[in-house]
């Protein structure tokens, strides 16, 4: 996505801000239309505020819980997902475990249909990377470009670090650096372009925003990490690390968060924490997406 297109999302974003949450009824902008959740995979808040964002705008959601569907008797994803269209659904957010998977059901799909990747494997998460840019607009302004951000963890198994690092650049952000133990960093071909600095200590200096991820266990080959204690010790965010940061920085973490593993209660609870904000900027930023699929 180009810059115009995500700041032309963002900005449609803020202005649904002080509706996401109550407000004046966007009830009537997509009633009528019918959203299907179809996730492959875990999630609390990526599907609970797509539900929620469809429901603000007027939308019927429909949530299809993969783990007590028919693709447990052997029917193919694709199969699952003309026979939710045949019932008249006009936007499926889909989370799968398999790379392109997400891709692969849109080209199954029928020509009025839309599809919203919700996650897909490693790949790509972009309402997380707009809701994260959205969280950091409340904070720093809508011009991000003057940043020092470091993304912090398992970069390689995580889509949100690839959808993060795409908005980044896109939004003009030059001092991005990447850190994480070397069996966690993406391929040096990956993002050749991009600052790599061990040391966590220096990495975070002087930052704006430091991006905790979680360990991807469950897309992990064994003993990728020591131990976890050795992890936070090494790469968790604590409060002695937090005043490494630039005195206005502040930390986050798409969620969940392991508490104690990549980041301790203290600054996760704390006044730097923008945790609790991604989430809320969750809502506006799924509800620009299904309005700019879906209106007219
Ligand atoms: C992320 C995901 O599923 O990619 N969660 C989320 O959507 N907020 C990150 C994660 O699972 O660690």
């Amino acid at each position: 996505m180009s810059r115009e297109r995500i700041t032309g999302l963002l900005d449609r974003a803020e202005a649904l801000m002080a509706h996401a949450h109550g407000g004046v009824s966007l009830r009537e902008k997509l009633a009528g239309r019918t959203l299907c959740t179809l996730f492959f995979e875990a999630s609390t808040r990526t599907r609970c505020s797509f539900q929620l964002a469809g429901q603000r705008l007027g939308m019927d959601v429909l949530n299809v819980d993969i783990s007590t569907a028919s693709t447990k008797k052997g029917e193919t994803d694709a199969d699952t997902l003309r026979t939710l269209e045949a019932m008249g659904v006009d936007a499926f957010v889909v989370r799968h475990a398999r790379d392109g998977a997400v891709a692969d059901l849109a080209a199954v799909a029928g020509a009025g249909t839309s599809l919203l990747n919700a996650g897909d494997g490693r790949s790509d998460h972009p309402t997380q990377g707009l809701l994260d840019m959205l969280a950091l607009r409340s904070r720093f302004g809508a011009d991000l470009s003057a940043l020092r951000v470091a993304i912090v963890g398992d970069i390689r198994h995580s889509r949100v670090a690839r959808s993060d690092i795409h908005a980044l650049q896109a939004l003009g952000c030059t001092d991005l650096r990447l850190c994480g133990p070397s069996s966690l960093m993406p391929e040096a071909t990956e993002f050749p372009d991009l600052v790599r600095v061990d040391a966590m200590d220096e990495a975070i200096a002087g930052c704006h925003a430091v991006i905790m991820l979680r360990l991807q266990r469950e897309r992990m080959e064994q003993g990728l990490v020591p131990s976890l204690e050795d992890y936070f010790r090494s790469h968790g965010m604590d409060g002695r690390r937090l005043l490494r940061l630039d005195p206005t920085g502040v930390v986050l973490h798409p969620g969940p968060i392991n508490r104690g593993v990549e980041i301790a209660a203290e600054v996760a609870d704390g006044p730097r924490s923008l945790i609790l904000k991604q989430v809320a900027c969750g809502l506006p930023a799924r509800m620009a997406a299904l309005l700019e699929l879906l209106e007219g």
